[in-house]
């Protein structure tokens, strides 16, 4: 058979057909409260920017839609952190997400901000025609108030008990251990975040939207509709919501950030509430591109024919499955999400991934200390992608897939042949006439390569299409190492010839469709292959029969990645560990107790302090925190029973410097006499430590004043 007859193959026109012409995609709206790390690029936006470079690949009218998020109680909270305006806050953090954003290679068509104009007219819009519509319920209902700090409290103002799971940690809007999403006067105990006082309760008048009415509605569309088609996760935490039967939620909020609630009640300052407005973020950003483009935006949001799809993490299913639905079925005339592929959580090193506790893999400072190395994270955070079940992120599992996949598999192979391609033909793809059975083979394997990626891909298994990827280069690689071309190219050329030929074919593949994982490398691929100036076609690697077409010259070689040493990574966990010592040592900080009420000079003076030694000390028989020590205080000797003996070994002890409380009523403990008591206190690690002058020459019994 010539090799330009190869057949087309069936299943590609299958998998696409399942495709339709024009997708909305939308990657959850970061909060400018902080950067991004490797749990938003791992969760949310390495998959979208995957799933849209491959539509568009496929021809698809893609609009990848995205933008800041700077509502919300968050920024507001972090500004105050730090001493600044919300506004010198959002803009920060607006231009750091953009840039890492950017230099990931995510390939928004439009990343907005929610403090745009177009994106406070677009929510206003949406609540008044909803007001009018009826569609809300007015309800006077009892919030949570600072007295102090003369605010009402929701979402992550306040922290309590989650009534659910007891966490003690949960918040006003969410509890982030088991998930469940609340209300701030659900909680138990709450506390204040800002002034850290009891809230009381205080009447104020809100909008709600009541979800109640939008069961039946919910029922029908996820129960029944997305049975089968929603990932199971998702799915369920739609089923554990609904069955628990749906309540009102408030859409406005009392606070003064935000989008001004466009029908104010008399007298008050409200906003609409961020989650009623966020994604609403979504069809503004739409319109901004639109408009850009001189499009319509219309017929992404409107038109049944278009596929609505909302890439999250798992804590937001219940915002873009349940309520931002029940909004635009309100609305009418919108369509729905067909699909919402939330991911679970990554975790770094075993540890929940956390801002607040700087417990991340920030991607500006990645970007510094892995220089043009993106692609080696997107690959590791999609090969280990929370696609079912939480995921962790170690920095020994990303050096063995860059040095064992990247570097041992992908880099090898493609340089083995472009090495190999200077040196037989200097650069230029052979000619070759006909190819042998098992050349031929190895092309018609290679044609259901992009099937296989596609199949993965449309069903939303981003792991599974890189690994298909990854099995293209294996198969390339031991392909080549089984022909082994170098012993054959004295003796048999015409061979070699051919096998190169093949070769190179499998590297065009690989250029092709590694483009929506690693674009930078696909982009350094194609400039090897001479390619940058012409477009091969995602389709043309099953269809075409000559990919990489005879006489086409070669670039001069490039490495594709780097093999990245024991001491780089040791650097990274280092780094991490510094942060568990520092939040270890203000976590001993914040636990501070407060100032004792006032006591006049008079009762200080009542105090007798002096220098003792300890002379010496033994374990108190059958208690294990006890010790009895013998402390000399020059005058005279006293017993002390302190409960240090968990800390200290008795023989580490006997000669220290202490501070002795000598004027203490005696008491017994376990029947020893105790006579006074040992001042101590704690260092950064929690470790405690005994207070005393830390001078040799001080005698026993001095007194301290
Ligand atoms: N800012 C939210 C978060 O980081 C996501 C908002 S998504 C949107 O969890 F739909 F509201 F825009
Ligand atoms: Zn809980």
């Amino acid at each position: 058979m010539s090799i330009f007859e190869l057949p087309i193959k069936d299943e590609l026109k299958d998998t696409s057909m399942k495709l339709k012409n024009r997708y909305t995609i939308t990657a959850a709206l970061p909060y400018t409260n902080g950067p991004i790390h490797i749990g938003h690029l791992a969760g949310v936006y390495v998959p979208a920017d995957i799933f849209s470079r491959y539509l568009r690949q496929k021809d698809k009218d893609v609009a990848f839609i995205c933008g800041s998020d700077e509502h919300g109680v968050a920024i507001p909270m972090r500004a105050k952190k730090e001493g600044k305006e919300p506004q010198a806050i959002i803009d920060t953090y607006d231009k750091m997400i953009r840039e890492s954003f950017e230099r990931f290679g995510i390939t928004f068509d439009n990343y907005s901000r929610t403090s745009r104009a177009i994106h406070h007219e677009t929510a206003s819009e949406f609540f008044k025609e909803l007001h009018e519509k009826g569609v809300f319920e007015e309800q006077v209902s009892e919030q949570l108030y600072d007295e102090q700090a003369q605010q009402f409290l929701a979402d992550r103002f306040v922290t309590g008990t989650c009534p659910k799971c007891e966490s003690p940690e949960a918040y006003g809007d969410q509890c982030e251990k088991c998930g469940t999403s609340l209300n701030a006067t659900d909680l138990i105990n709450p506390t204040s975040t800002l002034s850290g006082s009891k809230p009381s309760l205080k009447k104020t008048k809100h909008w709600f939207l009541p979800l109640n009415n939008f069961e039946g509605f919910l029922k029908d569309w996820i129960l029944e509709e997305h049975k089968e088609d929603w990932k199971p996760n998702v799915y369920g935490q739609c089923k554990s919501w609904i069955d628990d039967g749906l309540k009102p939620r408030a859409v406005t909020r009392d606070l003064d950030w935000g989008i001004p609630v466009p029908a104010q009640y008399e007298g008050t300052q409200k906003v609409l509430y961020v989650w009623f407005e966020a994604p609403i973020g979504y069809i503004s950003s739409t319109k901004e591109w639109a408009e850009r483009e001189g499009k319509d935006w219309q017929p992404y949001w409107k038109d049944e024919k278009t596929e609505l799809v909302h890439f999250i993490g798992k804590d937001n299913i219940v915002f873009h499955c349940i309520i931002f639905p029940s909004i635009l079925k309100a609305k009418g005339d919108y369509i729905l999400p067909t699909q919402v592929p939330a991911n679970e959580f990554l975790n770094l090193e075993g540890q929940k991934l956390s801002t607040s506790k700087n417990w991340a893999v920030w991607l500006h400072e990645y970007l510094e200390e892995f220089e043009g190395m993106q692609d080696v994270l997107r690959y590791a955070l999609t090969a280990n992608a929370p696609e079912t079940k939480d995921n962790d992120f170690t920095w020994k599992d990303f050096q063995a897939r860059n040095n064992n996949e990247l570097v041992a598999i992908f880099g090898n192979f493609v340089n083995r042949v472009v090495v190999l391609m200077h040196k037989y033909y200097d650069g230029s793809v052979p000619e070759v006439q006909e190819l042998n059975a098992h050349e031929l083979e190895i092309l018609a394997q290679l044609k259901d390569f992009p099937s296989k990626i596609e199949s993965s891909l449309n069903r939303y298994r981003f792991r599974e299409a890189l690994g298909e990827l990854m099995n293209l280069a294996r198969f390339g690689n031991k392909y080549l190492a089984d022909a082994e071309p170098w012993k054959r190219i004295k003796t048999e050329p015409d061979q070699v010839a051919q096998i190169m030929y093949t070769a190179i074919q499998i590297v065009g593949a690989l250029a092709v469709l590694s483009e929506p994982f690693l674009p930078f490398t696909s982009a350094k691929l194609k400039g090897i292959l001479g390619l940058e100036h012409t477009q091969i076609h995602w389709n043309e690697v099953a269809q075409e029969s000559q990919l990489i077409k005879s006489g086409t010259r070669l670039n001069e070689n490039q490495l594709l990645f780097r093999k990245i040493e024991d001491s780089e990574i040791e650097k990274q966990l280092e780094k991490l560990n510094n942060t568990k010592l520092e939040n270890a040592s203000e976590q001993n900080q914040t636990a501070i107790a407060e100032i004792k009420p006032t006591i006049k000079f008079d009762d200080f003076s009542k105090l007798d302090l002096r220098v003792g030694h300890i002379i010496s000390a033994e374990k108190m028989p059958k208690a294990d925190k006890l010790l009895v020590l013998q402390v000399d205080l020059g005058i005279e000797k006293r017993t002390v029973v302190s409960g240090i003996a968990q800390h200290f070994e008795p023989s580490e002890i006997v000669g220290k410097q202490v501070t002795l409380v000598a004027n203490l009523a005696p008491r017994k403990l376990r029947g020893v006499e105790s006579q006074g008591m040992i001042l101590m206190t704690e260092n950064a690690k929690g470790e405690l430590v005994f207070v005393n002058p830390d001078q040799d020459d001080i005698p026993a019994g001095s007194d301290i004043t």
